[in-house]
């Protein structure tokens, strides 16, 4: 158990507001915006969104509470928490699992986080006007191969990170999610509505509501099941470290259910604002990963006003990413801090290095080091899935198995209750899935995308 002292020096969360916007600052991000909806575009919209939808609920939402409970239980960061549940065993390794997803993620996602600056300054200058699709295509092309400006831009997005992370719990994740995620929350908003007054919405708003069910295949299953994972911060600690700083008389049942439907909502209006927009424009809405920074910006030059709308997506994105980096550095620095006894502020600026290092590889990959292969996949590929297949869904599977099977259900039970002075009339239900129903749905993705290669 954590001593007093402990518990005193370690700085907390001190608002309920502050933990919903800094969990679900962690879950909304790059994965909303800009992957939504483009493997939704893929598999076929509607029934996407349904089984993704089925998929939070179910699996996505008890995941979370266990991963709540461990953190919150154990008070430390995520690799020391299961120690402090299960002393001397070997669940630990969930958290040093989690540290190395973090730096894989924090790499090629920096990446693409940095590539949303880049678009903020051409948007803000209008620089997309005029120019054909081809046109944008080829100047995307050039960026992302461009030796220095994406690399430029990835380490000034690496600082801003790190320098909300520096600040702590209280003075720097919750004061700046608390202002980032209302700002995001608006801007989406307005593009919403910019989108669905364009004319030929309707066609756009169908493609994403009526779903097609001839469209459901077992790839459609699988990806729904992981793009759950990777959109509400799954399987790496994430939440785990957040919720070792939550209050004790935090409700984990119904944080994690907010911080579901945050989420789903904000990755059902990412759909809202690209959809129509892309119909309206008579373009492929299964346009793939160039679709926000290819197709998107094609969009926005012709529409009037397209700077400032085109602007406002970019900010928009490149905030989105920022409340999902710091929750990614977060998990290292109290690793780094708590486990080789270092400040936090030296902690910060060894993981942001040691990170941006990695990061800078990734990102040379579309240029220089284009022709680096590691099983056939670039570096920035290699990164993207061994983290997001192979690493998140084994750390969940190990969470559930963690969670249900050995944790014990009275430290599960008194964790969900507040030692029980909250009712939990659903935790049968809990258990069940804990047990029995999450493990063999994540083993089942797990084992599709190693040996098939699927997600
Ligand atoms: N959930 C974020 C997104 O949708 C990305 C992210 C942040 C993440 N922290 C994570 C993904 C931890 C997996 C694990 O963009």
């Amino acid at each position: 158990m954590p001593t007093t002292k402990d518990l005193v020096s370690r700085d907390n969360f001190g608002s309920k507001f502050g933990i919903i916007a800094a969990a679900a600052g962690s879950a909304v991000g790059l994965g909303n915006i800009w992957k939504f909806p483009y493997v939704a575009g893929e598999n076929g919209g509607g029934a996407f969104l349904l089984v993704y939808l089925f998929f939070v609920l179910v699996i996505g939402v008890p995941v979370m509470m266990s991963e709540f409970a461990i953190g919150r239980r154990g008070q430390k960061n995520a690799f020391r928490s299961f120690g402090v549940i299960a002393p001397g065993t070997k669940w630990g390794v969930i958290g040093i699992m989690g540290v190395v997803a973090a730096f894989f993620i924090l790499a090629f996602y920096s990446s693409v986080a940095g590539w949303t600056l880049e678009y903020i300054v051409i948007s803000a200058t209008n620089k997309f006007a005029g120019q054909t699709p081809q046109d944008l295509n080829a100047s995307f092309n050039t960026f992302i191969a461009n030796p220095l400006r994406p690399v430029i831009w990835q380490l000034v997005f690496m600082v801003l990170t790190a320098l909300i992370v520096l600040a702590g719990i209280k003075k720097g994740i919750e004061k700046y999610t608390k202002l980032l995620m209302p700002i995001l929350f608006l801007l989406i908003l307005i593009l919403c509505i910019r989108s669905v007054t364009l004319d030929g919405a309707k066609e756009g708003l169908a493609f994403l509501f009526k779903p097609d069910f001839s469209k459901v295949t077992g790839k459609t299953i699988l990806y729904a099941l992981g793009q759950a994972f990777f959109s509400l911060s799954l399987g790496m600690g994430a939440l785990i470290t957040y919720s070792s700083y939550f209050s004790k008389k935090e409700n984990l049942a119904s944080t994690a259910v907010q911080v579901a439907l945050a989420d789903s909502l904000i990755a059902i209006m990412a759909g809202i604002m690209i959809f129509p927009a892309v119909f309206a424009f008579g373009i492929e809405p299964s346009s793939g990963p160039s679709l926000v920074f290819i197709t998107l910006p094609g969009i926005f030059q012709q529409m009037p006003g397209g700077s400032v709308f085109g602007t406002i997506f970019f900010i928009l994105l490149a905030v989105a990413a920022l409340t999902s980096t710091i929750s990614l550095l977060e998990v290292v620095v109290a690793c780094f801090s708590e486990e080789l006894k270092i400040s936090r502020k030296k902690a910060t600026v060894i993981a942001t290095v040691a990170v941006s290092i990695l990061g800078i590889f990734a990102t040379l990959s579309f240029g220089p080091l284009e022709n680096v292969k590691i099983f056939g996949m670039s570096i920035f590929d290699i990164l993207d899935y061994t983290a997001s297949n192979v690493l998140l869904p084994l750390g969940g599977l190990l969470i559930v198995l963690f969670v249900g099977w050995f944790a014990g259900r009275k430290i599960t039970k008194s964790e969900l209750t507040n030692k029980g002075k909250l009712k939990a009339t659903y935790f049968p239900y809990f258990r069940f899935i804990v047990k029995f129903i999450a493990p063999v749905a994540i083993a089942a993705i797990l084992i599709y995308s190693i040996f098939w290669g699927g997600l």
